[in-house]
């Protein structure tokens, strides 16, 4: 379950003046079920137009998205996407925040609750249940984001920068979480960063984009069982693999940069 087939998609926008801009230029990726697929590609390169299309919040110009063979026309409970600041709501509280999804689709009473307490304990906010977003810190809000994601069980995690907030610390902690959570729900999980080694840390595969319009311009499988204790990051191996990853986004900047200085010189020339 949570198979992601994207099948040579493309997506052109309008921009103000009407000019098209061209955001995915024929993407392909088989994400198989349970895997965690970490995309990281310089600004622009359409990870989260890419990551939007999974949800189904927009449709592709050209090409077709399916999940477990169906065509994905919208978005629904299957694929759940935790951003990189918390939508949670104001007025209700941690609880009321996560039951809300279980509740809504019908789940009875005895068993939302009952998931809550334990989804709310997994990712240690259990003396907080009764606390309302604002009396939580950002590291807390983002582990009651992901909560209220994984109280649905959802087939397929959209995660787009969600760390890219916290510090450090925060941030080791909340991949070791992410780490543990999957081997015990095993969602599949498409996950986009900047941190090279988060996305070593956390993938099976990790993708590298071009430079706009985004392309899939490497695919790195990382070996290491899962799940992964962050000792692991200091590994020769997985320093080989990072270096070799950030080879690769060096590479892509470089591109980038270029054409941003043509399109400035074509602009006042
Ligand atoms: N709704 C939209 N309308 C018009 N253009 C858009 C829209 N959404 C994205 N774009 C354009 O598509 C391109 C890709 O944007 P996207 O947000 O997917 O990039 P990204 O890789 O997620 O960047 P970042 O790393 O900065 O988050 C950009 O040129 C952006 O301006
Ligand atoms: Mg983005």
């Amino acid at each position: 379950m949570g198979r992601i087939i994207v099948d040579g998609v493309s997506k052109h926008y309008a921009d103000r003046r009407g000019t098209p801009v061209r955001a995915l230029d024929a993407v392909n990726l088989a994400i198989e079920e349970q895997e965690i697929a970490c995309i990281v590609g310089p600004s622009g390169c359409g990870k989260s137009t890419l990551l939007n299309l999974i949800a189904g919040f927009d449709t592709p110009s050209t090409g077709e998205i399916s999940v477990d063979g169906v065509q994905v026309r919208g978005a629904g409970p299957d694929r759940i996407v935790v951003f990189q600041s918390p939508s949670l709501f104001p007025w209700l509280t941690a609880r009321e925040n996560v039951i809300l999804g279980p509740r809504k689709r019908g789940v009875p009473a005895s068993r939302y609750e009952e998931d809550a307490r334990t989804m709310l304990a997994s990712v240690g906010l259990e003396h907080f249940a009764s606390r309302y977003p604002y009396e939580l810190s950002g590291g807390m809000r983002q582990r009651l984001q992901i909560a209220r994601a994984l109280v649905n069980h959802p087939r397929v995690l959209l995660m787009d920068e969600p760390f890219a907030a916290l510090d450090f610390q925060n941030r080791l902690a909340m991949q070791e979480l992410v780490m543990r959570l999957w081997s015990r729900i095993h969602p599949t999980i498409f996950f986009i960063t900047h941190d090279v080694e988060e996305a070593i840390f956390l993938g099976d595969r990790v993708y590298v984009m071009t430079a706009s319009p985004g392309r899939i311009k490497a695919t790195i499988t990382v070996p290491f069982a899962k799940p992964r204790s962050i000792e692991v990051v200091t590994s020769p191996g997985f320093v080989a693999i990072k270096d070799q990853v950030l080879r690769l986004i060096r590479g892509e900047f470089a591109r980038s940069d270029r054409a941003a200085e043509q399109a400035g010189a074509e602009r006042s020339g």
